[in-house]
């Protein structure tokens, strides 16, 4: 078979993932090689947030390479393109924790601005070289959040496509530049670009700063349950295999230059969340003392900007790529408790050392 097969359209060569060590990176990563028998090359540059841990059961994987570094470096990410010739790049790194982005705005500035221009800058130097098929179907995907759109009221609409961009936390912020750096890469210079923007994701390998893993881990440890405010704000939450899925068909599908909506259909009050959660670990690990995980909930001060509400109307992606959720709720978060309860070892490597500090300062 040549490098380029046209009766796939695409060819089976390689894809260079960014950010592949983190939550939603690592569960593509596994998802992708699952399914697909072709190249990956994770460029990471192992913040806080990146654990290589998330992918060494692929440590012998000939399809898999590991590069560590950073997206803004532009020597490291040319040298990338001409070595590894990828199809396609899929942009997951980013500063991604809101409450991290109140504290230290510039760290989200320097990656998630000024790190997707120089990877755009790169991309379209190599695009610009290319020809023929590998020219017109090369991709660069941007992973982007629902957060750039702002907060919705209880009756307002869910965002579509056309939503306007109100973004307010530094991190929302520094995502809706990316956005709009990467829409202006296919306006001005006809790079193929495709941005996904999904709702808040929950799964295996999420760090334990983010709402879902923080409390399985405190609940589990006898801490406090800290909600923000009242507990009444809402998110749509999607289990991270249906956005990694929802990826794959963008990628597969999508039309360059279109920015589709992910959603997992599933609006929370985060104390709904909370109390779910609890109440599955009341089954799963019964307290030994005979009280209920809620005992230990904890209304604390507010999120500075908090947004009130985030929904997703995915009415785009499955009109047109023919794309669905596979997970419920229900089904989601039993699966999701079943893996921390079973990785109790990955919990605990990933909350020694700078992740007391960051709790300590973040709930002080
Ligand atoms: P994460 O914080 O778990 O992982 C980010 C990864 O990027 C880490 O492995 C980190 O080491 C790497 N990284 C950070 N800066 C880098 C740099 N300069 N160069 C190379 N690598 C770098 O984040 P996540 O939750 O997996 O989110 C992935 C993407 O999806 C982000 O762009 C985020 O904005 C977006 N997103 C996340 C959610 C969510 O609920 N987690 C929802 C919507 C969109
Ligand atoms: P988070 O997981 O940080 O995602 P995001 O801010 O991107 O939506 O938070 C989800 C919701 O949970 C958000 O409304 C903030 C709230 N929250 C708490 O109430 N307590 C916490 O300790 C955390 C981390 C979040």
């Amino acid at each position: 078979m040549s490098a380029w097969d046209t009766s796939l359209g695409w060819s089976l060569m390689t894809i260079l993932v960014t950010g592949g060590s983190g939550f939603i990176g690592s569960n593509f990563v596994h998802d992708w090689l699952a399914q697909i028998d072709e190249q990956i090359v994770n460029l990471d540059l192992l913040t806080y947030a990146g654990n290589q841990e998330n992918l060494s059961s692929l440590d012998e994987d000939p399809r898999y390479t590991f590069i560590h570094g950073d997206i803004g470096d532009i020597e490291l990410v040319s040298n990338l393109f001409a070595l590894h010739q990828p199809r396609a790049i899929i942009n997951f790194a980013a500063e991604s924790h809101v409450d991290r982005s109140i504290h230290t705005p510039e760290a989200f500035v320097q990656t998630n601005i000024v790190g997707t221009y120089r990877l755009l800058d790169c991309a379209l130097r190599y695009w610009n070289e290319l020809s023929g098929d590998e020219k017109t179907n090369f991709r660069f995907l941007h992973v982007s959040t629902d957060e750039v759109y702002g907060s919705l009221d209880p009756n307002e609409a869910a965002f579509t496509e056309t939503h306007r961009y109100e973004p307010n936390s530094p991190y929302s912020a520094s995502k809706a530049s990316s956005d709009h750096l990467v829409r202006s890469y296919h306006r001005t210079y006809g790079l193929p670009v495709l941005t996904t923007n999904s709702s808040n994701n929950y799964g295996p390998y999420q760090f334990p700063e983010k709402l879902i893993p923080l409390i399985i881990h405190n609940a589990l440890a006898g801490k406090t349950l800290p909600i923000y405010g009242d507990g009444q704000q809402i998110r749509d939450w999607i289990y991270v295999g249906d956005n990694c899925s929802a990826i794959r068909r963008v990628l597969e599908a999508g039309r360059a230059g279109e920015t589709y909506n992910i959603g997992g259909l599933n609006e929370k009050t985060n104390l709904d969340v909370v109390t779910i959660l609890c109440d599955i670990l009341d089954n799963a690990q019964p307290k030994a003392d005979g009280t209920a995980y809620k005992s230990q909930i904890s209304y604390v001060q507010d999120r500075a900007g908090h947004d009130r509400r985030y929904a997703i109307d995915a009415k785009k992606i499955i009109g047109d790529l023919n794309w669905r959720p596979v997970e419920s709720f229900d089904t989601g978060i039993q699966k999701t408790v079943a893996w921390y309860l079973d990785q109790q070892d990955w919990v605990a490597n990933v909350t020694s050392g700078a992740y007391r500090e960051w709790v300590e300062k973040q709930y002080a």
